[in-house]
């Protein structure tokens, strides 16, 4: 995801030159794909069909949860959740560029979350913050800390502040570095790992399952990337696509071999 939904092609949002906008049309696009554990997928489908009859939960003066946080480690498909919670709300995709926010003069870091909050509150939408920690560490882990402490005070008011129809999701690696209060204010939390024998199994299925190939190919490739992440496979199949594509063959063995080896150059294949 992060190639193309950082890609500089994509329209700022407009009056807001610290975000890309993308379209509930443009965010379906992104997600082909999205492979979760069971549990995750539960806490997915029930956050979305909860804001999906918002009436009844006012009916009944329950709010309606808005702020997710997801954290684990990278490319195992925290970025395409936000895609994909956008596209099947059919709200559009406020993509906050991080550094854009980040400011040397940590004053104006302050001011221009404050911005992207007033930005999300003026029109439904999902307001999306990758690499969430760089603005919401702890208060107490740095020399900074006074400073880095005002940043997270108005970070916590704008979260508590946000409501509306509005969604905030963020995401972050670095999940044990979040201020606590921060961690607090979601009232949705979703913990990504790297897949294991089942949802690898089905995302090798979705990547090549249908792809011209030798019969034991995906056998073969669920054995090869035990250790790699959803965003890793799919580069090295992809990569594999691409030599069979080049050489008139079927998808075989040794291009995904071949492909792992110049994707992971210090592997154990490549040094065996
Ligand atoms: N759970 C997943 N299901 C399907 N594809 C995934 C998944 N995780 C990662 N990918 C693939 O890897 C790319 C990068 O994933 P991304 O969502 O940006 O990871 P993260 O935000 O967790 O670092 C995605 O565009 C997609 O192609
Ligand atoms: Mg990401």
């Amino acid at each position: 995801m992060s190639k193309s939904a950082s890609s500089s092609r994509m329209p700022r949002a407009k009056g807001m030159d610290m975000a890309s906008y993308w379209a509930p049309s443009e965010c379906s696009r992104q997600v082909k794909r999205l492979v979760l554990s069971p549990l995750n997928r539960k806490i997915v489908e029930e956050f979305i069909a909860i804001l999906g009859m918002r009436e009844k939960f006012e009916k009944y003066e329950v709010s309606c949860p808005n702020k997710l946080l997801m954290y684990g480690p990278p490319g195992t498909g925290k970025t395409l959740t936000a895609f994909h919670v956008a596209s099947r709300l059919e709200l559009p995709l406020i993509l906050v560029r991080l550094d854009s926010i980040i400011h040397s003069h940590l004053g104006e870091t302050g001011s221009n979350i404050r911005k992207v909050f007033d930005y999300a509150r003026a029109a439904p939408c999902v307001l999306f913050l990758d690499e969430f920690d760089a603005i919401a560490r702890m208060r107490d882990n740095n020399d900074e800390v006074k400073e880095m402490s005002r940043v997270v005070n108005t970070l916590l008011q704008c979260l508590d502040e946000f409501n509306g129809n509005s969604l905030f999701m963020a995401a972050t690696n670095l999940e044990t570095e979040l201020d606590h209060a921060v961690w607090r204010r979601f009232d949705t939390k979703i913990a990504y790992g790297m897949p294991d024998e089942r949802t690898r199994a089905e995302y090798l299925h979705s990547l090549i399952g249908e792809f011209e190939r030798e019969q034991e190919v995906v056998s073969a490739a669920h054995e090869l990337m035990k250790e790699c992440s959803y965003a890793e496979m799919e580069q090295i199949v992809t990569k594999a696509k691409r030599k069979a594509i080049m050489l008139d063959q079927p998808l075989m063995q040794e291009h995904l071999t071949e492909a792992f080896i110049e994707y992971v150059p210090g592997s154990a294949y490549a040094r065996g």
